[in-house]
């Protein structure tokens, strides 16, 4: 067994309804001034964030809403909302949407305690030294998990990398879940930032640095994904859906905070700032292709997977059994209507040399439980890109 260390600083509200209690606690933590992120599309007017301007407002507590934050935040953006959360001295941020909102605000509240660029910090010029102001995070979809991960990431649009920070100083101080604010999350949303979800439960169970810890994490967000997404993405009302998906997401994002993540995010990666595929779709696509690849690394991991997938196992080898779970996550994939290959969305051969040349420099790809080169992942995304 590794040795390790396990990290869960943030704390977690979790409920139908836990929204209700944000303008509750802000006051009790004696907040005067909060800026609040969001993305630019429809969180922005979304009813459950208006309402909670009003009731911050209420309570004497000012707000500057900043709802620039696109899909993937860029150097530019990042910087900005860093300038706006100085100029308008914020005690608190609250970061209320996907993945994208919440990475940009725990950038924002970093680079305006400490300073410069956030490139300076994707480039290692410089190091985070100061804690930002504390950070609320409401997420509105369920898969990044970011509202408990110590990690965010940032897109270069002139070099078209998404590089991601890990620091304990980004880790939130509390991760409000309400299913309600999830509701209205169209299905292929759904069933996108489910697959991520997906993706961080199984690298992380896999990974090198896993513990006991995570590993029991991550085995529990693959058995509530498994049961709840395609009812999820059938009916975006059914709220026990919604919850299960919600705590799922979390769960996984506590394992790979702890035990890392692997290929699947390096290839995902540079898909992603490359062709514009979401992160959610792009793992969705490239994840049994680097399973079936990493399979023997660790059958009995494998197999638990398969059985945590609901898969019936009994009397096969371990080889036969762990073949299973790459079986279940396609037909999960099938069923939700996540592309099977990459050149269905898009992507053409051209791009197996970019993409595996920035998937090679990828920080975590030495955590993947079969140790990958650039000729490893030349075989993987062939494959997924259907032309091996
Ligand atoms: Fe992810």
């Amino acid at each position: 067994m590794n040795d390790f260390i396990f990290r869960m600083p943030t704390k977690v509200m979790f409920g139908v309804g836990a929204l209700k209690k944000v303008p509750g606690l802000c006051k009790e933590q004696g907040y005067s001034r909060i800026f609040v992120v969001t993305g630019s599309t429809s969180t922005r007017q979304s009813p459950q964030l208006q309402e909670l301007l009003t009731e911050l407002a209420a309570l004497s507590i000012a707000t500057q809403v900043f709802s620039d934050v696109e899909a993937d935040p860029s150097i530019e953006t990042v910087d900005r909302g860093a300038a706006a959360l100085g100029e308008f001295g914020a005690e608190a941020v609250i970061a209320y949407g996907g993945g994208s909102p919440m990475d940009a605000a725990k950038s924002m509240s970093l680079v305006c305690a400490n300073g410069g660029s956030i490139a300076d910090y994707m480039r290692a010029k410089k190091t985070f030294v100061k804690r930002g102001v504390p950070l609320i995070c409401v997420p509105t979809t369920a898969g990044t998990g970011s509202e408990v991960t110590a990690s965010a990431v940032t897109t270069d649009k002139a070099t078209k990398e998404k590089i991601g920070i890990g620091h304990d100083f980004q880790m939130p101080a509390y991760a409000v879940i309400d299913p309600l604010v999830q509701v209205s999350m169209p299905p292929a949303v759904t069933a996108a930032t489910g697959m991520d979800a997906l993706t961080h439960a199984i690298e992380s169970f896999v990974a090198l640095k896993a513990n006991p810890i995570s590993d029991g994490m991550a085995l529990t967000a693959i058995r509530l994904i498994a049961e709840n997404l395609r009812q999820a993405c059938a009916n975006g009302e059914n709220l026990e859906a919604r919850s299960n998906m919600a705590l799922a997401s979390l769960i996984a994002g506590v394992s790979f905070t702890n035990a890392g993540l692997g290929a699947v995010h390096g290839i995902a990666h540079p898909v992603g700032a490359q062709y514009g595929i979401s992160h959610g779709s792009a793992n969705g696509i490239i994840l049994p292709y680097v399973m079936e690849y990493c399979l023997m690394a660790n059958y009995g991991k494998f197999r638990e997977i398969a059985i945590a997938m609901g898969e019936d196992v009994a009397g096969l080898s371990a080889r036969d059994a762990a073949v299973y779970a790459v079986a279940a996550v396609e037909e999960l994939k099938q069923d939700l209507g996540i592309a099977a290959t990459l050149a269905e969305v898009g992507v053409p051969e051209e791009a197996l040399e970019p993409i595996v040349k920035d998937a090679v420099t990828f920080r975590l790809l030495p955590n993947s439980p079969r140790r990958l080169n650039a000729d490893d992942l030349r075989i993987i995304v062939s494959r997924a890109l259907g032309i091996s």
